[in-house]
C-alpha cells in the first residue's frame, strides 16, 4: 500500500510539473510513511512541506493541490491536511477486503486482464555448433518467465527459438562428420553426444589440413546451395544437436518445444530479397566490395560512422541479415504488435541498428514495438565470467547436475529420516528452482555472481525460503481440513492482517510491471515480500486458535490467498511448489 501510494504521488508530482506548479528541475524524494496515530489515517507523507520553497506557495496551500490531483484509488477511503501541511491517506479496508475476497472466488486471483496482444518472444536461442552453456541460461529461464507471465495475461504468445543452425562453421562440423562416418557410424555418433569435443576435434582437423578445410568450405557453397547430401548431414547434426538443447529444457522446466524452433536457416529463402529490397530504397552502400547500410545515428567513438553488413564481398549474408528478415515475418506472417528479444546486452548494438533499419526500411509497422530485453553477464565467485576450474565453458547440463547433487545434501541434512525417493524428488525440485530463482531475482540488466552456497540457503530471497514458506501455509490446510469456509468473510482487523491485506493486493499492478518491461525480479521481490508479510501476520494472529469462528475463518482464508498468490506466483517463474520439504 505504501508503494502504491507513492506511486499516486509520483503521478500527481508529474501532473503538477505539467501544470507548471512545481518547476521541472525538482529533486523531490516521496516519502510515505505510517502514522503511529490511527486518528491521522494509515499513511502520511509531507510532500507539500518538502515542494514548498521550489513551488512558492503555503504548505497547506499546496497539500491541497496535491490532494486536487491525486489520481483515483479505490484503495483510498479519506485523505486529509493535518497540522503545518501533512497529507494523511486513509485506507479502505472494506474497499480492499471485498477485492481479496474475489480473487479468492478467481482461478485468475483477481487479475485484470489487459486487451490481448500478438507477443512473440525470442529467447534461448543458442547457437547448435555448440553445446548450450551457461550464457544461454538466462535467456531461457528470464524468457520463459515473462512468457508464462504474458499468457497469464491472457496474451497470444507466441515463442520463438531463433537458434544459430546456420554459417560457415557448419561446413567444419560437416567435413569431420563425414569423415568420421566413412571411418565408422557408430563413431560418429558417439563423439557428437558431446558436442563441445566435437567442436573442438574438427576445428584441428580445420587448422592442421587444408585438404580438410577445402572440403569444408565446398561443403557451405553445397549446403547453401541446396545439395541433398549436404542438407541430410546438417539435418543430421542439428538433429542431434537440438536434442541435447530439449534435455536441459526438460530439466530446467522450460516451456518451449521443437515446434518453437525456427532458427537462421528458416529465412534463407528471403535474404537475397532483404537485399534487394533495402537496394531498391535506396538504402545500401557499397563499401570494400560489401553491401552495408549507414544510418545517421550511429557512430563510432571517433564520430566515424558505423554500417550494419548486409551482405559480404563474397556474397554471405550476415547475422544483421537473417534478423532483417526474421522482424519481417515477425511482422508480416505472425502478425506481432510486440516482438521481445531475450538477448545479452552486449548485442545492444546489433539490435539498435536492425531494429532502426527495419523501421526505416519500413519491413515493419511504426505501430510495432521491437524491444531487446538484454541481460547481464553471470560471473563465477571470483567476479569473472563463469568457467571451469580449467577455464572452460560450463556445460548447463553439468550445473544443473551439481545444483541437484548439493540439493540432495541440503535436503537430507534437514530430513535425516526420509526415505531415499523422496528427497531426491524434492532434491530435484529445490536444486533446479534454486538455481532460476537466483537468476530470476536479479535485476536483469545487472551481472551477477553464481553462487551455489547463496542460492541454496535458507536466508534471504532464495527458492529454498519461498519454497519452504510456502509449505508452511499449505501446512496450515492439513491441519484445518475439516473446516468449513464456505460463506466466511475476510476481515482485516489486525495491524498485520491489514498488511498481509495490502501485499496480496499488489498481484495485479506486478504482473502488469513484469510484462510492461520483461522483469521477472520484481515479481521475486514481491513474493519475498509476501512470505514475509505472512509470517509477521502468523506470529501476531493466532489461526486455528482466533478469538472467534468469524476471525478463524477470516485468517484461514488470508492463508489461503497466501498459498494460492505464492503458488501462481512462483509457477509464473516456473517454479514448482512442494507441499512438503
Ligand atoms: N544465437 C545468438 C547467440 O547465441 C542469439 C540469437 C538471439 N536472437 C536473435 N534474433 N538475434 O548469441
Amino acid at each position: 500500500m505504501k508503494s502504491h501510494i507513492q506511486s499516486l504521488l509520483e503521478q500527481t508530482l508529474a501532473t503538477l510539473i505539467q501544470l507548471e506548479i512545481v518547476p521541472s528541475d525538482i529533486q523531490a524524494r516521496i516519502q510515505v510513511d505510517r502514522t503511529k496515530d490511527k486518528s491521522h489515517g494509515d499513511f502520511a507523507t509531507n510532500l507539500a512541506m518538502m515542494l514548498t520553497k521550489a513551488a512558492r506557495k503555503n504548505p497547506r496551500g499546496l497539500a491541497q493541490l496535491i490532494i486536487d490531483n491525486l489520481p483515483a484509488s479505490s484503495h483510498i477511503a479519506k485523505v486529509e491536511i493535518a497540522g503545518p501541511g501533512f497529507i494523511n491517506f486513509f485506507i479502505d479496508e472494506n474497499a480492499l477486503a471485498n477485492q481479496l475476497q474475489d480473487a479468492l472466488e478467481d482461478e485468475k486471483l483477481g487479475v485484470n486482464l489487459p486487451e490481448s496482444q500478438t507477443i512473440v518472444v525470442d529467447y534461448s536461442s543458442p547457437n547448435l555448433a555448440k553445446e548450450m552453456h551457461v550464457g544461454h541460461l538466462r535467456s531461457t529461464i528470464i524468457g520463459d518467465s515473462v512468457v508464462r507471465t504474458l499468457e497469464f495475461l491472457g496474451h497470444n504468445v507466441i515463442r520463438q527459438n531463433h537458434v544459430g543452425d546456420w554459417g560457415t562453421q557448419f561446413g567444419m562440423l560437416l567435413a569431420y562428420m563425414e569423415e568420421l562416418q566413412a571411418k565408422d557410424g557408430n563413431k560418429a555418433s558417439l563423439e557428437l553426444s558431446d558436442l563441445e569435443t566435437f567442436y573442438r576435434a574438427a576445428k584441428v582437423r580445420f587448422d592442421e589440413s587444408e585438404e580438410f578445410a577445402t572440403r569444408a568450405r565446398n561443403l557451405v557453397v553445397e549446403l547453401q546451395s541446396g545439395d541433398e547430401y549436404c542438407n541430410k548431414l546438417w539435418r543430421k547434426f542439428n538433429d542431434i544437436s537440438l536434442s541435447h538443447c530439449h534435455e536441459v529444457y526438460n530439466k530446467l522446466g522450460v516451456s518451449l518445444t521443437r515446434d518453437d524452433v525456427h532458427g537462421e536457416s528458416a529465412y534463407n529463402d528471403d535474404l537475397a530479397q532483404v537485399v534487394s529490397d533495402l537496394e531498391t530504397q535506396g538504402l545500401l552502400t557499397e563499401s570494400a566490395g560489401a553491401k552495408v547500410v549507414f544510418q545517421e545515428e550511429f557512430k563510432n567513438k571517433d564520430g566515424e560512422p558505423l554500417p550494419i553488413i548486409i551482405q559480404k564481398a563474397d556474397g554471405g549474408y550476415l547475422y544483421a541479415t537473417t534478423d532483417l528478415a526474421a522482424m519481417r515475418y515477425r511482422a508480416n506472417v505472425l502478425t506481432a504488435d510486440r516482438a521481445l528479444y531475450f538477448v545479452d546486452l552486449r548485442q545492444g548494438l546489433h539490435f539498435q541498428q536492425v531494429f532502426s533499419l527495419a523501421k526505416l526500411a519500413k519491413f515493419v509497422p511504426d505501430s510495432m514495438s521491437l524491444e531487446h530485453l538484454g541481460f547481464g553477464t553471470m560471473n563465477g565467485e571470483d567476479g569473472r565470467p563463469f568457467k571451469t576450474r580449467s577455464g572452460g565453458v560450463v556445460k548447463l547440463a553439468d550445473l544443473l547436475d551439481e545444483a541437484i547433487v548439493r540439493a540432495n545434501e541440503l535436503v537430507r541434512s534437514k530430513n535425516p529420516d526420509m526415505d531415499d525417493a523422496t528427497v531426491e524428488k524434492i532434491a530435484k525440485v529445490v536444486g533446479i528452482s534454486s538455481v532460476k530463482y537466483a537468476d530470476l531475482s536479479k535485476n536483469r540488466t545487472s551481472d551477477y555472481i553464481f553462487s551455489f552456497d547463496q542460492m541454496l540457503s535458507f536466508e534471504g530471497n532464495t527458492a529454498p525460503y519461498l519454497l519452504y514458506a510456502y509449505t508452511r501455509v499449505a501446512g496450515i490446510f492439513k491441519r484445518a481440513e475439516d473446516i468449513d469456509l464456505s460463506g466466511a468473510k475476510i476481515n482485516l482487523e489486525h495491524e498485520k492482517e491489514k498488511d498481509l491485506g495490502n501485499k496480496l493486493g499488489q498481484f495485479n499492478e506486478i504482473l502488469v510491471r513484469v510484462s510492461a518491461k520483461g522483469q521477472p525480479h520484481v515479481l521475486c521481490g514481491y513474493l519475498f515480500e509476501l512470505a514475509g508479510a505472512f509470517s509477521s501476520f502468523y506470529e501476531a494472529c493466532p489461526v486455528l486458535n482466533a478469538d472467534s469462528e468469524a476471525q478463524k475463518q477470516s485468517r484461514l482464508l488470508l492463508a489461503k490467498l497466501t498459498a494460492r498468490t505464492l503458488k501462481q506466483g512462483l509457477a509464473l517463474l516456473g517454479i514448482e511448489t512442494l507441499e512438503q520439504m
